[in-house]
């Protein structure tokens, strides 16, 4: 086969052919089916900045001569968890190139894999002069897993909309499926919410923000104000960038725990009525909210404008780490318990996520959470992302419950990525380089056969308490992220580490044109 393809995540079937495709000024992208002409926008829209041309996008029918021909042959309803078929094949001839799909998210993967067989200069933001060949060849493929993640933290540093778009449409072009925007957490609030506009004049701006790692004493903090929140609008605008390229937007919105910063705004959801103020350094937060009917009032209330802002099938709702000393401690919270005929505080955190599965499942969506909330017991049709290890995945797979697995082992990019750790700028610690990331099996260590159908893939998380700039995520992410997307993409027996490794050598060549600040190893 021909050296100059590589392409990653590594396709299931390449056959080449002899001859070459070459895209001029004078190629159309053509279209037939449902949702095909967005996608043909798409793809004019990644080739124009590099070619120079602005290629017609026409129907089939009305096309002549050379043609990029996209074709999206059904129409086909989302599974339960929200997800569209994401098969497709690519044709390259000398006179034409097809790509069909059985719905456009199929044809959006297709795309980016159609942009990696082209020179790595397609990824210019400037018009490079040079000829643009695809290779003759035929390509089928099909991802394994259809929940193929990454996470972003927001809130213990912000990014911009550009920046988060930029971040989207890298994990695009490595055919990811889902960004999960961790929107709350004790250190800021990051979402307008109209009803409740303390949220971002007061929860969203925090003192200060720590200097070095946690544990070390005295803290010493950097004496800056550091906030940002994003408006309806520029959410609006996240989630139409993800939507053209079959990203789905999973919204995180922290309850019962990771809550300090909202109840510096609206102290009466809480435990104390302490008045407190955003947190300033990170580990986690004794604050929780209250299990008054008014306080789960205001978080369904929350919950419906971020569901009217993310189409996403699943909202998360954190569900982490959330301490139940304040509960413990709390007369009013005891006498609540006594009320509802609740025996101890891992109950009552299962009723209380209970209540927005609730609300959610109202409003035809899904609960999804850090696997803490399975303590106590967990409604029906909530899914579990397993972090704690894979004791999470198993128990909750075993239990009939959708999981994704997102350890903390492995799949954490805000852990160093190489040895010896000291050589490497601050992170918060543990140690997954590139190579565990590719190693690392979605299908939890003892599951049986009859429950592997539970899980949906898998999800890198870039926690940013140690990550305050842009540049510096994209080189906690990079190339982990390649290897994940390939990890998700391939099912385990046809995974090559060698091959993937030869592969990441040639995409470094895109990522340096795209001028993305990955990590020079492996
Ligand atoms: C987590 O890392 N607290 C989910």
């Amino acid at each position: 086969m021909s050296q100059e393809v590589s392409i990653l995540p590594h396709p299931r079937r390449i056959v080449p052919a002899e001859g070459e495709f070459r895209i001029t000024p004078e190629t159309s992208v053509s279209w037939t089916g449902v949702g095909a002409a967005t996608v043909a926008e798409l793809l004019v829209e990644y080739l124009r900045p590099a070619t120079g041309f602005a290629l017609p996008v026409v129907p089939h029918d009305s096309s002549v001569g050379s043609t990029i021909h996209l074709v999206c042959l059904g129409t086909p309803d989302p599974d339960e968890a929200g997800f569209y078929p994401e098969n497709y094949s690519i044709a390259v001839q000398p006179d034409s190139a097809t790509l069909s799909a059985d719905s456009p998210a199929g044809l959006v993967r297709a795309v980016q894999t159609l942009r990696q067989l082209l020179p790595e200069e397609i990824f210019a933001a400037q018009p490079v002069s040079r000829a643009w060949n695809l290779p003759c060849l035929t390509i089928e493929d099909a991802p394994r897993w259809r929940w193929r993640g990454l996470h972003l933290d927001v809130a213990r540093h912000f990014f911009s909309v550009e920046e988060v778009c930029r971040f989207i449409d890298l994990m695009a072009l490595h055919r990811f499926s889902v960004c999960h925007l961790h929107l709350v957490d004790d250190q800021g609030w990051r979402v307008e919410i109209e009803k409740y506009p303390l949220l971002t004049q007061v929860a969203a701006q925090r003192r200060q923000t720590l200097v070095g790692l946690d544990p070390d004493r005295p803290r010493k903090y950097d004496g800056q104000e550091y906030g940002g929140f994003f408006r309806k609008d520029d959410i609006r605008k996240i989630v139409n960038f993800a939507e053209k390229r079959k990203i789905t937007v999973l919204p995180e919105i922290e309850l019962p725990g990771h809550s300090q910063a909202v109840l510096s705004a609206y102290p009466e959801f809480g435990c104390t009525g302490a008045k407190i103020e955003p947190r300033c350094h990170w580990g986690i937060s004794q604050h929780v909210y209250n299990v008054e009917e008014s306080t789960i009032a205001f978080l369904c209330d929350v919950l419906d404008e971020v569901m009217d802002l993310f189409p996403s099938r699943f909202i998360h709702i954190g569900g982490d780490e959330a301490p139940k000393h304040q509960w413990s401690e709390s007369e009013r919270v005891q006498q609540r318990m006594v009320e509802l005929g609740i025996k101890n505080e891992d109950q009552l955190q299962s009723w209380f996520i209970g209540r927005i599965s609730d609300h959610l499942r109202s409003r035809g969506r899904r609960l999804i959470g850090w696997d803490e909330i399975l303590e106590g017991g967990l409604a029906s049709g909530a899914a579990v992302m397993s972090w704690r290890g894979e004791e999470g995945g198993l128990a909750a797979a075993r239990l009939g419950h959708d999981v994704v697995m997102a350890n903390s082992k492995s799949l954490y990019f805000d852990h160093y990525q190489r040895q010896p750790i000291e050589a490497e700028p601050l992170a918060i610690g543990g140690l997954s380089t590139t190579e565990d990331v590719y190693s690392y099996n979605m299908i939890p260590k003892g599951l049986e056969k009859e429950f592997e159908g539970y899980i949906m893939g898998g999800q890198g998380q870039l926690w940013t308490e140690y990550i305050s700039d842009f540049s510096y995520l994209e080189f906690m992410a990079y190339p982990r992220a390649c290897a994940l997307a390939e990890c998700l993409w391939l099912p385990e027996e046809e995974k090559n580490l060698p091959r993937f490794l030869a592969a990441l050598k040639r995409h470094r060549k895109r990522f340096d044109v795209l001028g993305v600040n990955a990590h020079r190893s492996p």
